[in-house]
């Protein structure tokens, strides 16, 4: 009686709310990263805490094709995010996997366990020198998703987005690619795909003056300027705010199929089939018919429809 009565009062109602206010809004001690999924695919988010006082609440977590979730960190936390992809529990061993950035935890948290490579790594290095948070994405370690690092209300000279926004999976070279059946699902860096050590770095080559841009990190570099291609990547930007939130978008350039596509392809390839039945009857038939027919002009007319694939 006398504990219950003592929970209703006032007081203890009124400072219970002031905690939970104070867990619940990000104040000065405390940093928002939103994720964002805008892939026409699913990914599953995850996170590696480098910095040894501050943890983060979740490690590991799914996102469907547009949705959205905010992890809140610690204002010294150290880290990493990462996207996966094709993950699946075995119906069998009841194993959680993934395709691409498996971090092989063989749960949906990755609980402290890094990325297998290939994998785009966005890296926060929060209220570092001078306050600032520092971040950067790198493809050093490969790549699987495309990312787009936004800084949300920060302020700095260096405060800008950052990130790989394009699908590097299509520009990959043959010797690097990770496949899925027919389909590329990553892009390795040339240090583990290759593993020589002009591009891994190591021995004469461990330093900025002996470490040089590759012909493979050039594929990378020429795509996402601003990602650290390589390990001694210096030239590249740095990037650092005084700001509270951040976004981590995945695919923030994918296209969404809009009701122009649904409708026009069907119309495309119904063209496109009489175009060739056109072209057959002309070829075919014409001549049997003992017609002269010039077939390079009517094959042109093909051709714009067809490349629209
Ligand atoms: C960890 O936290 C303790 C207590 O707040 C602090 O004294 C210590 O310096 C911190 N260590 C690091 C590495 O930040
Ligand atoms: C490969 O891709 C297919 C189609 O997207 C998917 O169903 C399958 O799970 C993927 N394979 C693995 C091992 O993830
Ligand atoms: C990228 O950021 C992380 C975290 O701030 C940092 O540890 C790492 O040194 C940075 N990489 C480069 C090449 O600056
Ligand atoms: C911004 O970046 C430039 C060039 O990388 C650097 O010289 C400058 O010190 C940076 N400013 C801050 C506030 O970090």
């Amino acid at each position: 009686m006398y504990l219950s009565f003592h929970l209703l009062r006032p007081t203890s109602v009124f400072s219970f709310l002031l905690v939970t206010l104070h867990l619940l809004l990000p104040g000065a001690n405390s940093a928002v990263f939103t994720l964002i999924n805008k892939c026409n695919y699913a990914v599953w988010p995850a996170a590696l805490t480098t910095s040894t006082n501050a943890t983060l609440p979740t490690t590991g977590l799914i996102l469907k094709s547009g949705k959205t979730s905010t992890v809140t960190a610690p204002d010294t936390w150290s880290g990493r995010f990462w996207g996966r992809t094709d993950c699946n529990i075995d119906s069998v061993t009841g194993k959680f996997s993934c395709l691409t950035g498996n971090c092989g935890s063989e749960k949906l948290a990755c609980n402290g366990k890094g990325p297998e490579p290939p994998t785009t790594l966005a890296q926060f290095s929060l209220s570092s020198e001078g306050g600032l948070d520092f971040y950067n994405v790198s493809v050093v370690d490969g790549f699987n998703v495309p990312i787009l690092v936004v800084p949300v209300g920060g302020s700095g000279e260096n405060c800008s987005s950052t990130g790989c926004p394009v699908d590097l999976n299509n520009e990959c070279p043959t010797n690097l690619r990770v496949y899925n059946k027919s389909k590329v699902v990553g892009c390795q860096g040339a240090c583990s795909a290759l593993k020589l050590k002009q591009f891994c770095c190591v021995g004469k080559y461990s330093s900025p003056k002996t470490c040089e841009l590759s012909s493979y990190s050039l594929a990378f570099k020429r795509a996402c300027p601003d990602a650290y291609s390589y390990p001694y990547d210096y030239g590249t930007k740095t990037f650092s705010c005084s700001s509270e939130s951040y976004n981590i978008i995945f695919c923030p350039f994918s296209k969404k199929k809009t009701l122009f596509d649904t409708l026009f392809r069907p119309f495309v390839i119904l063209i496109s089939v009489s175009v060739v039945i056109g072209i057959v009857v002309r070829c075919c038939w014409c001549p049997a018919q003992k017609q002269y027919v010039d077939t390079s002009v009517i094959v042109r007319p093909a051709r714009p429809m067809l490349v629209y694939y």
